[in-house]
Formats: structure tokens, sequence, C-alpha cells
């Protein structure tokens, strides 16, 4: 039996100062500590290469160490059903990678194995951490310990396994796909299992034929974003392999209390840029999952199973994700809401619009909400559910500089703000205190800004200043989290001169008020969070410290504007883990 969580009535640290620093700053009485940095053994017996600083190490050590651009994040406790705040898992997401930091001599002599260990470094990792003696280790090795990477075999399950549009020829009957990549944020069910988010899956591939409908829709494009795979791996040109695209964009569903269980992508979940799936229980039981589709102008979105979550029977909780309703999400201007579903032969969606099947629907998941109608949303990143309210839901919807400008959509009264560069924080309140409802009430938690601009820049937060808000959590005390991700080309300049370092803060749904709880290295995005049980311990993720306004690190210089967490003596900055604690062992932030 858990203990009872005492709820927050007030925060209790001193907040800290927007800084410009190459450290971790959290308030004092605080330590924060690295826990597990790229290359870091993952933990797995008989394979545990130590990281080599000059970042030779091989694809195959890659594939056993920690990868890169750490982001969402979630804590299990040890064994399966404890409430343990002293072991547990956790499963974390590697987002993407810095090919300039990954090889010696960054993309120069592009070759097979670069790609193999690029390959490598994205995906998830899980690994066994305990609470000994004073300090949080990385136990090694573990029978849990794994990595999941853009080669691990994944099941497709749901409507649209095994459609026409997801066969290919190395899959003809369309069931399993090698990987998943681009992990963004996260979710966690009830039955102890990891929902890994794909968001921009697109940079990956290229066709350099003629663009798609679904190309055009998702933002595939002659060449990709960079990575390059597509030179070595055709699975990733879409002129050789054209349905290996419609196999990523899904929600992942991972097992983390087995090692050797196959990820599944979730397709009833929809196709999209996903953010986040952050699960709610309704009162009957079913399950309701709040997602992001974050790129300007997308939309939100939630899917409602068909069967009701039992408690103790985990393998019939294993597939109450591939039976359902997504809804597509229209917030109206007198601040009600709408859940439009999407489901086949429903407001348009018929083979005479493109849409043959509910496999087709979920596919297209973009066309399908542009057809019902829903709202373009300023970027949405990740939901957070009220502890105690599991009907309120927070969104943040972290910029969009595109809007009102020219050809482009107009404010809305739940996107308010023309060429929106601070972003904002959304609520709302299921129908009936349910979420499972068909409507909704919302309103605008914060505008984000900057108080020392003028007009529409300043925001109505009320205590410290932040903006682009990205991720976004409760502890189950009640403290919503706040992580930011101020792009490198804005950072602490233009309109976020003085703003500093990203960061993370805390507030109260009940007061409002914001206050600073840490300040990252430079060049760092702050993203991942998770709790132990008793709040006492605080995880967060560092996501590429000494990221350069240039696409790629300079391989030549990869030091130029961070050297953290290793400093001066180490080869290269990288992206980590890391603990917070109380120096009394207190629960944070209260
Ligand atoms: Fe990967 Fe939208 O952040
Ligand atoms: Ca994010
Ligand atoms: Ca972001
Ligand atoms: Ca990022």
């Amino acid at each position: 039996t858990p203990a009872p969580v005492a709820r927050a009535v007030a925060l209790a640290f001193e907040p800290v100062p927007i800084a410009v620093r190459d450290s971790v700053v959290v308030p004092d009485g605080y330590t924060a500590e690295v826990l597990y940095a790229w290359g870091d053994p993952t933990g797995i017996r008989g394979r545990m290469p130590a990281f080599k600083p000059d970042a030779s190490n091989t694809a195959a050590e890659q594939a056993v160490q920690a990868g890169m651009h750490h982001d969402g994040m979630a804590y299990f406790a040890l064994p399966f059903g404890a409430q343990s705040s002293r072991r547990g898992l956790l499963a974390i997401n590697h987002e993407y990678i810095d090919d300039g930091l990954l090889h010696p001599d960054g993309m120069k002599d592009w070759s097979e194995a670069k790609v193999a260990k690029a390959q490598a470094a994205v995906g998830v990792s899980v690994i066994e951490v305990e609470h000994a003696g004073d300090n949080w280790r990385v136990v090694r090795p573990s029978s849990f310990a794994r990595r999941i990477t853009a080669q691990t075999p994944c099941d497709i399950a749901g409507p649209a396994r095994g459609h026409a549009l997801m066969r290919t020829e190395a899959d003809p009957k369309g069931t399993t796909v090698l990987g998943t990549f681009n992990n963004c944020a996260n979710g966690q069910t009830p039955w102890g299992t990891y929902l890994t988010c794909e968001e921009n899956w697109s940079d990956f591939f290229a066709n350099n034929g003629t663009l798609t409908e679904d190309d055009k829709r998702y933002g595939i494009k002659a060449q990709d974003a960079g990575y390059r795979w597509s030179e070595r791996d055709f699975r990733f040109d879409r002129q050789v392999t054209p349905n290996e695209p419609y196999r990523f964009g899904w929600v992942v569903e991972i097992d983390p209390y087995d090692a050797k269980s196959r990820p599944v992508k979730r397709t009833a979940l929809g196709r999209v840029k996903h953010e986040g799936a952050t699960v709610s229980l309704a009162p009957d039981g079913r399950v309701v999952v709040y997602m992001g589709d974050d790129q300007r102008f997308e939309y939100i979105y939630k899917f409602v199973s068909s069967g009701k979550y039992k408690p103790h029977d985990r393998k019939a909780n294993r597939t109450l994700l591939d039976q359902g309703t997504l809804y597509v999400a229209r917030f109206d201007d007198d601040n009600g809401g709408r859940w439009l579903p999407l489901v086949h032969g429903q407001h348009g969606l018929t083979a005479d619009n493109g849409f043959r099947d509910q496999a087709e629907v979920l596919i297209h998941t973009r066309r399908a909400a542009d057809k019902v109608g829903a709202t373009k949303m300023d970027r949405p990143e990740w939901i957070a559910v009220h502890p105690e309210r599991p009907w309120e839901l927070y969104c943040t919807l972290t910029n969009n500089s595109e809007r009102g400008t020219d050809g482009k959509p107009g404010t809305d009264a739940a996107n308010p703000r023309a060429k929106n560069i601070f972003g904002h924080i959304i609520r709302w309140q299921e129908a009936g205190n349910d979420p499972t409802s068909d409507s909704f009430k919302w309103d605008l938690f914060a505008l984000a800004g900057n108080p020392t601009l003028d007009g529409a820049s300043k925001g109505t937060v009320n205590g410290d200043a932040f903006g682009s808000p990205d991720g976004l959590k409760f502890s189950s005390n009640g403290i919503l989290w706040i992580q930011t991700d101020v792009s490198t080309s804005t950072l602490n300049q233009k309109e976020y001169a003085n703003m500093g370092n990203n960061q993370m803060l805390a507030t109260l749904p009940e007061t409002g008020q914001v206050r600073r709880f840490l300040t990252g290295p430079n060049g760092c995005e702050i993203t991942g969070l998770a709790f132990t049980p008793d709040n006492r311990t605080l995880f967060v993720n560092i996501q590429h410290p000494g990221e350069t306004s240039s696409e790629r690190s300079d391989p030549a210089q990869p030091k130029a504007v961070s050297s953290w967490p290793d400093g001066d003596a180490g080869g290269r900055p990288r992206s980590a883990t890391v603990v917070i604690r109380r120096r009394d062992g207190g629960v944070i932030g209260v």
C-alpha cells in the first residue's frame, strides 16, 4: 500500500535566478548529480563498454550504451506492483542525434558504419536504478537493462496492423517494423508500461521523386533533415520503400519489466508527430490517452478505449490501446470545446474523400482531423493530468511565430497571440468530470513572456519569467512542473534576451504562482522528468548541452558552447539524466 501523498499547499524553495552558466543550478538545500549520460553502459550483462570521450565507440558498443538527446522518461518501481522509492526502472527516450558529436570526425567520409551508429544512438533505454547509501546509481548488470534502437523489431497492433499501406518488401504482412526513433515525450500506463512517442520521424526520410500527399502533409522532402540515412539504408528512401514512412508516427508501448518483450506500435492512437501520450482513467475504468501533435497549426487528440482497465489483469490491459475511438479537439471562442471523433464513415471520413477504412483514417490522421474541422494550435507539446482531478488537463503550446502572418491562420481565443514567440499553457476540464466526455470547458492558464518587454510579449505569468514551455507534468502532490525548450537560435538573445538558459519551474494551479527551480547548462533543453512515489527523488533530463546555432556541432570544437557534464577533462558535452534530491531527504518543492 502506498503511503498517502500529502498535497502541496505552497512552494517552499528559494527560486534560482536566470542563469547563463555551464552547470545545472538547483535551489539551496538541493543536490543535482549526473546518473546516466550519453555513452554510459546501459547495464546489459556481459556487454558494458565504457564511453570513449573521443566518440570512437562503435555502433555495436553504442547499441548497449545510453543514446543521445535524452527526452521523456518514466520511473517504474521494482518489483512490479510495489511502491518502492529506492529501487526501480527508468525508461528514457533518446530523441535524436547530433552527428557532429556522435563520431570522432562528425559526418566526414559518411559511411554505413556511421549510419549504423546513429541508428543505435536513438530509441529508448531501460535502466535499473537503486538508491543505496546516499546516492542513486545505475545497477550494472541488470536483467532489466535494454536498449531499443532504430533496428529493434516492433510489432504493429490495432486497426492498421496488416493494412496494405503498412506492407513492405521486408515485411509483406505489415505486422513488424524495425525500430522507433525521434522518441520525444512519453506516457505511463496504470498497468506498468511505457508509452514512447514518435515525433519528428519525417526528418529521417527522403523522397527525391514526386512528393505524395502524405509527404506534403507530414513534411517529407527531397532530402532528409541532414541525417543522411537514406544514402546507406534504402528503408529511408521513399523512392525505394514507399510504405516505410507509414510505419512511423505512432505511439509505441513498451513493457519495461520484460527485457525480451517486443515494443508494440499502437495504431489506434493515430499517426501524427506525437509529442506525448498522457494517460487518465475514467470513472468507469476506460482509459483515456491525451496527445499533442507538435508542429505549427497542428492539433490536440485523445483516445478513449472501448475496454476497461482491470487492476489485476495485466495481460488484458496490454490490448486496451488497440480498440477505441480517437478524437481531435475543437476549442471554441466561447471557452467551450468539442472532441470530434475520427471514425470512418462519419463527418466526411469516407472513401470518396480518400479514407477507405478506419486504418486509413488512422494512417492519415492529420488529414482526417483537417476534414472534421479541429482547431489549429500553437504547437501542442506535453499534456499534464491533474493527480486529483483526472478530468483536468494542461497542455503546453510552445510557440508559433507564424500565427497571424501572411497566408497563415490568424488568432483565435485559444491561440490569442499573433507571432506567438513565447507560447502559452492551455487548460481544460472535461464535462461531467469525466475524461471520456465529448465536450469541455477551457481557459488560458498562462501566457508565457518576458516581463521586461511591453505589450503582447509580456505575458500573464505570475512569478518567474519563462518562454517556450514544453515538458509539463504534475507530481502526485499537485505541483505542476514546467520545462522550457527555447531554441538555440534565440536562447538568451533577440526577444529572449536576458532570459538565460533553458529552465524548469514549478507552479501550483491553486495560486498560479511560478517559481524557477532549475537552470540548465549552456545550449541545452530541459525535457523529461520522473518522480519516485514518495516525491523525494526527481529525475530530470538535460538534452543536447552545447548545441550551437548551426545545424550540427563542429567535431573539431565539440566544447565550443558547453563541456557539461564532464568539464575540461571530458571529450564532448553529453545529454544526461540527473538525479535531484533535497539534502535533508525531504519532499521536492515543498
Ligand atoms: Fe521533441 Fe516537440 O519536442
Ligand atoms: Ca518536446
Ligand atoms: Ca519543443
Ligand atoms: Ca530538443
